[in-house]
């Protein structure tokens, strides 16, 4: 469960500062999705970095509920912010953020890894096989095309099953059936495991299969 309430985000650019969200309240519970559409630079992917406590809000309420426990991110200092990301946290960064010395499954399975959770080791190799990716365990992010990255960065995201996933544009480098796969298997998360689900999407498709959307304006 997601709760925003009232939240105002600004960045100050030497001497220029600007307002991208403004009085933004949404909730997306349990099992549901919200689409956030907007064009380019109305603040989709700062809202995203908010929700994951990536970035501080300058107002307003963040709070997530995870495993039956309700958290309030501006009570979280950055380590705890950071903890509970790594354990309650999908996150699909729009520009992928693979660690490029680790191999594709290496990159999947770091989740696993970092919450020293070794029954996932299966299931990361079989999100990877679902995502049509299973010959390239193996290889390096690098000399992956940019599509292949995008659908590793989502197996990635869904190998915990966390309570929330955020994708920030999930699909913008994927072809149609591409899209379509990826899509499903989000959607399917949320309702299937209970996830709270935010995609940030340029897609009408993909906005239209969300429980909710939220469209981010001039503020
Ligand atoms: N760290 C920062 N410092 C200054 N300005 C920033 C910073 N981060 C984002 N911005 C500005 O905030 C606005 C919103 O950016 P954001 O990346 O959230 O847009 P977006 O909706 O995700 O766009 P896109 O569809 O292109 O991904 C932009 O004008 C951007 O330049
Ligand atoms: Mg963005």
């Amino acid at each position: 469960m997601i709760r925003i309430t009232n939240l105002a985000k600004g960045f100050t650019d030497g001497n220029q500062s600007i307002d991208v969200l403004r009085d933004v309240s949404v909730e997306v519970p349990s099992g549901s999705s919200l689409a956030i559409t907007g064009s380019s630079g109305s603040g989709k992917s700062t809202l995203l970095n908010v929700m994951a406590g990536i970035i501080e809000s300058d107002s307003g309420e963040v709070e997530l509920t995870a495993a039956g426990q309700k958290y309030n991110l501006h009570q979280l200092n950055e380590s705890q912010r950071t903890k509970f990301r790594r354990q309650h946290i999908g996150y699909v960064h729009q520009f992928y953020n693979l660690i490029p010395t680790l191999t594709v499954l290496e990159n999947v399975l770091l989740p696993a890894e970092l919450n020293k959770r070794k029954d996932l080791f299966q299931h990361g190799a079989r999100l990877l096989e679902d995502f049509g990716l299973a010959d390239k365990f193996d290889k390096f992010p690098r000399i992956l095309s940019g599509g292949e990255q995008q659908r590793v960065a989502v197996a990635r995201a869904l190998l915990l099953k966390p309570a929330v996933i955020l994708a920030d544009e999930p699909t913008g480098n994927l072809d149609q059936a591409n899209t379509q796969l990826v899509a499903d298997l989000l959607f399917a998360m949320a309702k299937d495991f209970k996830v709270s689900l935010v995609v940030a999407t340029h897609s009408e498709d993909v906005a239209a299969r969300a429980g909710h959307r939220l469209h981010l304006g001039e503020v």
